[in-house]
């Protein structure tokens, strides 16, 4: 496995190894800090394409707050062990700088609803950092498939709709997001938690889980997730950001609840911000 540190130095290796013309190239954008949900992204990329690169950067213009810029966990050796373990052929860990040609920045972006609600709106300007940071990414490495696990749903949204009207043909694979042996969805974050933080975090995916029996057992989706959301909210260490049913496609307040694909939730637990979410049904 090869480490890259500069956009110069992807395109020696590409150029060397006629990369873009004989192979096909799976990317997975990661910032680094892997664990194994990463490590499934990697593992389905090196099944179906010839060349993985992995990329990792801490990109600073999808953080609005820079305490949690500086507090985003940095593993560089183990990531290495990982990514190789899980199949990856190279590593391209650039400097911000670098990637973005100067002084990383982000234009601003608005899909309304998409860009805009939940996690846009929670943490304003997000979705721009994202937006840029992965247009960078596809330019400089023209992959035919890009990978993005399903934890992040609205960044796979927001990161398909960036696909389809910038890079046509860039396939963008959602991956099922992965969760612990208690069900605490793997996230880079849960580095930060205490014991007793990862028991209060467990509370998020259970109550995702019981919506999901309610509504099998016959309960309407909404008395169903109104209910969890006022469980959640009862506890003090859960700072509840949202708990809502949504539809993958639009990440509109509005959907009816007849259109809703999946759950979402945003807390802070013990300090550090935590996203899940389930599915309900499947929803073209
Ligand atoms: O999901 C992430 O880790 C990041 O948002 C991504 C897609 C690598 C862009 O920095």
């Amino acid at each position: 496995m090869k480490i890259i540190r500069t956009s110069v130095g992807l395109n020696h290796w590409f150029n060397e190894h006629n990369i873009q013309i004989n192979k096909s190239l799976g990317l997975v954008p990661t910032m680094g800090a892997l664990h194994q949900g990463h490590a499934s992204l990697i593992e389905k990329a090196s099944k179906e394409c010839d060349l993985v690169v992995v990329s990792i950067l801490v990109n600073p213009t999808q953080f609005n707050e820079k305490d949690d810029l500086d507090a985003y966990p940095r593993t560089m050796a183990a990531d290495v062990e990982i990514a190789k373990a899980a199949g990856c052929n190279v590593i391209f860990a650039p400097t911000a700088e670098d990637l973005y040609g100067g002084k990383p920045k982000a234009e601003p972006v608005n899909w309304g609803d998409l860009t805009h609600s939940f996690e846009g709106k929670c943490r304003p300007g997000h979705f721009d950092g994202v937006i840029a940071v992965v247009d960078k990414l596809f330019d400089a490495i023209k992959p035919d498939k890009a990978y993005f696990g399903a934890k992040d749903l609205q960044q796979v949204a927001v990161v398909q709709k960036m696909a389809q009207i910038r890079y046509p043909n860039i396939e963008i694979v959602s991956c099922e997001l992965i969760r612990d042996s208690k069900g605490l969805a793997l996230s880079s974050r849960n580095i930060r938690l205490t014991n007793q933080g990862v028991k209060q975090a467990l509370k998020l995916s259970f109550a995702l889980s019981k919506v999901v029996e309610k509504i099998s057992a016959g309960e309407s989706e909404k008395t169903a997730v109104d209910a969890a959301r006022n469980e959640l909210k009862e506890y003090d260490e859960i700072d509840l950001e949202y708990f809502n049913g949504v539809n993958f496609h639009t990440f509109s307040h509005e959907d009816k609840p007849f259109e809703w694909s999946h759950i979402v939730v945003a807390a802070n637990v013990d300090g550090v911000r935590l996203i899940d979410n389930i599915e309900l049904e499947v929803v073209d």
